[in-house]
């Protein structure tokens, strides 16, 4: 009914004018990284497959094997990746698919692969080899006995988890008997970077009927890699349940994990899109409010998948802007380092963006501190259009502060108020839980905003961000 309707028109316009001021910001809790499980001190950084595998389009020289993964990560080992970058990892498709070895071991795919042989090249390039696996061992393997032991896979392993595997009992002694010889003969191979993927709690959406709770896969590839003697980093997939119960679990096995689902682009022909951007900066953003309630120190990185930003909008899907910011946060977030372009077809921002000397500074600082998001004007966490992100302070008062408009969001970013085209972003030092006085530098602008003692701000068009790099005045 209309009078009703002006009632409460006019009530809600009160409401707005008489607006409180903003509530005080709470104090900063600085959350950092500790030694991971299988003991590193930062995130991982380097080359993966995936992207390529599933966009070949966007590169068509491009085929998954051996000469060409060797050709992709050469890359790395040389010019301004030199030294920076070091992991070539081998997403799905390296191992054969249905079936292992007598003893039910993973076996490579050698119409395409020669492992031993890509890790000793790698390795004379100062590079570490990555391999991807699943759990479980494979179903056509019941009857296979596990190396050292007169158990059969199918005794320890029962019922059918989807991707050809079967279930394990991970309460059996045989099953991490089992993980021990896949892992010992990893070693052998040198093998220095696992990539555990469909891992549940966690892996929604996945397509397959997965048991509930794999976490015990988890728990047996750390203590294989721990037996093996061989150091490999242990990075587990996709969305993995962020309750405390699993976050502790994930925390203390595992080296880093997956924050969102894929950022792949099916069907399109460009890496990733922008949405997918929004969606997975929010997913940091939810992963890092788990870990600041539980944790005062994280023992595990985040992995927002790989870095679409080497390549050109035409190749990544991403403006040079949006391409800045996702570097930004991957760099704030302490996340691994891992590109998915086609390596011989980077562009000089693409370059730049993933080897500028001052903004690898600043991801060896949030290797130390992760960011996390302080609302402008309230320094509150929600999801905004116009975030503030501090990593730090560190003792000696250095931090990295992150302005970004996100623009109007894909549906999945529940920003509230939304506004199109270029905003400026303001944060106040009460915002972000600072007090002092800070040498500020703007990272990819390479300028000194020079000494500032309240707020920093900055226009930013849609897409946009500002990398900041403080230390105490
Ligand atoms: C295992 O052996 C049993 C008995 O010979 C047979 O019936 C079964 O099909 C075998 N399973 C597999 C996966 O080979
Ligand atoms: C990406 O991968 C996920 C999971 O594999 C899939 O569900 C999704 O459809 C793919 N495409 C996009 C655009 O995310
Ligand atoms: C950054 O600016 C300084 C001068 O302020 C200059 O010496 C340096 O070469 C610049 N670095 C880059 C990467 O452009």
């Amino acid at each position: 009914m209309p009078r009703l309707e002006l009632i409460y028109l006019g009530l809600g316009i009160a409401g707005v004018t008489a607006a409180p001021t903003a509530p005080a910001a709470t104090p900063l809790k600085v959350i950092s990284f500790a030694q991971t499980p299988n003991g590193f001190q930062g995130p991982a950084r380097g080359w993966n497959s995936f992207a390529l595998q599933a966009n070949p389009n966007t590169a068509p020289d491009f085929q998954f094997d051996q000469s060409h993964v060797l050709t992709q990560c050469s890359v790395l080992a040389s010019g301004s990746f030199k030294g920076q970058y070091d992991t070539c990892s081998l997403d799905s498709g390296w191992s054969v698919g249905d079936h292992g070895d007598d003893n039910g071991r993973l076996i490579y795919d050698d119409s395409i692969f020669d492992i031993p042989s890509l890790a000793s090249s790698l390795h004379s390039q100062g590079l570490k080899m990555g391999v991807y696996v699943v759990p479980g061992a494979f179903i056509s393997d019941a009857n296979k006995t596990i190396l050292g032991t007169e158990t059969t896979i199918g005794e320890v392993c029962t019922g059918n988890e989807g991707l050809l595997r079967c279930i394990f009992d991970y309460t059996r002694p045989e099953t991490q008997d089992w993980h021990n010889s896949v892992v010992d003969q990893f070693a052998s191979w040198g093998v220095d970077f696992v990539k555990l993927d469909f891992v549940t709690p966690g892996s929604p959406d996945n397509g397959q009927s997965l048991p509930a709770d794999q976490s015990g896969s988890v728990i047996a590839w750390h203590n294989a890699i721990k037996n093996s003697g061989r150091q490999m980093r242990l990075d587990i997939s996709w969305k993995l349940d962020r309750t405390q119960t699993y976050f502790d679990i994930w925390n203390s096995n595992a080296d880093s994990m997956r924050t969102d689902q894929d950022l792949n682009n099916s069907g399109s022909s460009t890496l990733v899109s922008w949405g997918t951007v929004q969606r997975a900066i929010d997913n940091y953003r939810q992963w890092i409010i788990a870990g600041l309630q539980f944790f005062d120190e994280l023992n595990i990185y985040p992995d927002m998948d790989n870095l679409a930003v080497g390549s050109p909008e035409s190749i990544s899907g991403l403006s040079d802007g949006q391409r800045t910011t996702v570097m930004t946060h991957w760099i704030g977030a302490g996340a691994n380092l891992i590109t998915g372009n086609d390596m011989t077809q980077l562009d000089d921002l693409g370059t730049n963006l993933l080897t500028n000397a001052q903004a690898l500074q600043v991801a060896a600082f949030t290797a130390q501190y992760p960011m996390q998001p302080r609302n402008p004007g309230s320094g509150g966490q929600d999801a905004t259009q116009l975030q503030a992100w501090i990593a730090g302070p560190s003792p000696s008062g250095e931090a990295v502060v992150v302005l970004v408009n996100l623009g109007p969001d894909n549906g999945q970013g529940g920003f509230g108020t939304q506004t199109s085209g270029v905003q400026t972003v303001t944060a106040t030092w009460q915002d972000l839980g600072l007090s002092g006085q800070f040498n500020v530098q703007d990272i990819w602008n390479n300028k000194s905003l020079g000494v500032v003692g309240d707020q920093v701000s900055a226009q930013l068009d849609e897409g946009a961000s500002v990398l900041l790099h403080l230390t105490s005045a």
